[in-house]
């Protein structure tokens, strides 16, 4: 899991003015809400810095969120304006929590959780797309996933699996070559775009569609799959009844549990009546998916490429893991298991660390919770095999040769 990103978190019809709300991201609470003198959103570390109560079970007064517990007002930098048992008294310079940047886009909530100056931050992926309401209709919807956010990344970019995974929905087991493919890349994405020939179509678009089933005339149907860091993706089908978007955040819970948000747009049966086959269309394949990627071992991606045997159509998931370990060795890889969330009764408190710490120096000691530690040991793979707690690699392929330049 990684700091210093962008996080799709929530619809934006999902907040109402009014309303706090709890989410958890990267392993730590935090707490969202719209401010009633504009409607903008803010983000909050839930964990009241006096003991320890959530923030989210608490209610607003004006644009402040108050401490259920002991009634302490927060205003939207995270700062105590309000200590209710001691009004006579100063505020204490500790008493401050992590606010996080928000931004409303393509109709989701962003935070960021890290603690980058603005102009260094990654950017949000482009999905303006979803703006776009003449060319598409949307429907939105939400997926608890018992796995590895990176795990389901992956699987949501692998070309290969269609035939496998989702025949009889999309991929077609008669043909489960994957010819070559373009490659649009980045430092922040990577997009794959290949010629597929598609199955029969079924169900609703089998009945719109009535030529659809002509399997020899059928023209080849492109598909291109895109990762943008860290944890969003976009499937791109042209049929030729139209185009399918299908926009989605995985959204790390924790280390092992992920919450996808999906936008799925089309440019074809564009009435309300087809709301429901589209929405029914994407949980199937989500399911197909989650049915496989479960018995995925590790459940976590293993740092090395050579702990893994790629080949050329696992492409853009090559790319992911390259990217990933630069990160990784940046020092942006955050460790889950020590920030305070619903885990062992007396983990340390550590929080992801917000743009304040480093923008304000001299509140270098007023942080009551420390930053979460950093994972970067993982990419000192060299001690871990020295140490013994590694199996040696040095009989394996060098990493990615497989993989196109
Ligand atoms: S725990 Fe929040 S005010 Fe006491
Ligand atoms: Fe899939």
């Amino acid at each position: 899991m990684f700091k210093n990103f962008w996080y799709g978190v929530e619809f934006s019809d999902d907040l109402v003015v009014g309303t706090p709300k709890r989410i958890k991201v990267l392993g730590q609470q935090l707490v969202i809400y719209r401010k009633p003198s504009d409607g903008s959103v803010v983000c909050l570390s839930d964990l009241c810095v006096h003991r320890g109560a959530a923030l989210s079970a608490g209610e607003l007064k004006g644009d402040c969120i108050v401490c259920p517990y002991h009634g302490w007002e927060y205003n939207e930098r995270g700062e105590v304006l309000k200590i209710p048992a001691h009004p006579e008294k100063g505020i204490p310079r500790k008493a401050r929590i992590d606010a996080y940047p928000v931004v409303e886009r393509h109709k989701m909530i962003w935070v960021f959780l890290g603690d980058l100056p603005e102009e260094e931050r990654p950017p949000i992926p482009d999905w303006s797309a979803v703006d776009d309401t003449e060319t598409y209709r949307a429907v939105t919807g939400t997926f608890l996933w018992k796995s590895n956010y990176e795990r389901i990344l992956e699987n949501g970019v692998d070309i290969a699996h269609t035939p496998f995974v989702h025949r009889g929905a999309f991929g077609n087991p008669e043909k489960p070559e994957v010819p070559e493919f373009e490659v649009e890349t980045s430092p922040w994405h990577c997009k794959a775009s290949v010629k597929l020939n598609p199955p029969k179509p079924k169900g609703l678009w089998a009945r719109m569609n009535p030529g659809g089933g002509d399997l020899l005339n059928r023209p080849l149907v492109p598909v291109s799959t895109t990762w943008w860091l860290p944890n969003a993706i976009l499937l791109e089908v042209d049929l030729p009844m139209g185009k399918l978007k299908i926009f989605d955040i995985n959204i790390p819970i924790d280390e092992e549990t992920t919450l996808v948000k999906f936008i799925a747009l089309r440019t074809f049966f564009k009435g309300r009546w087809a709301d429901k086959d589209a929405r029914r269309r994407v949980f199937k394949v989500l399911k197909q998916d989650e049915a496989v990627v479960d018995t995925v071992r590790p459940e976590l991606l293993p740092y090395d490429l050579s702990d893994e045997l790629h080949v050329r159509s696992d492409y853009n998931q090559v790319m992911y893991r390259r990217r990933r370990r630069e990160l990784i060795e940046a020092g942006w890889s955050v460790e889950g298991n020590t920030i305070v969330g619903e885990g062992p009764a007396r983990v340390e408190a550590r929080v992801v660390p917000s743009p304040v710490r480093r923008e304000v120096p001299e509140l270098a000691s007023a942080w009551n919770f420390k930053e979460v530690r950093s994972k970067e040991l993982l990419g000192q793979r060299a001690e871990r095999e020295e140490r013994g707690d590694l199996p040696r690699t040095d009989t394996v392929e060098a990493p990615g040769e497989e993989v196109p330049a």
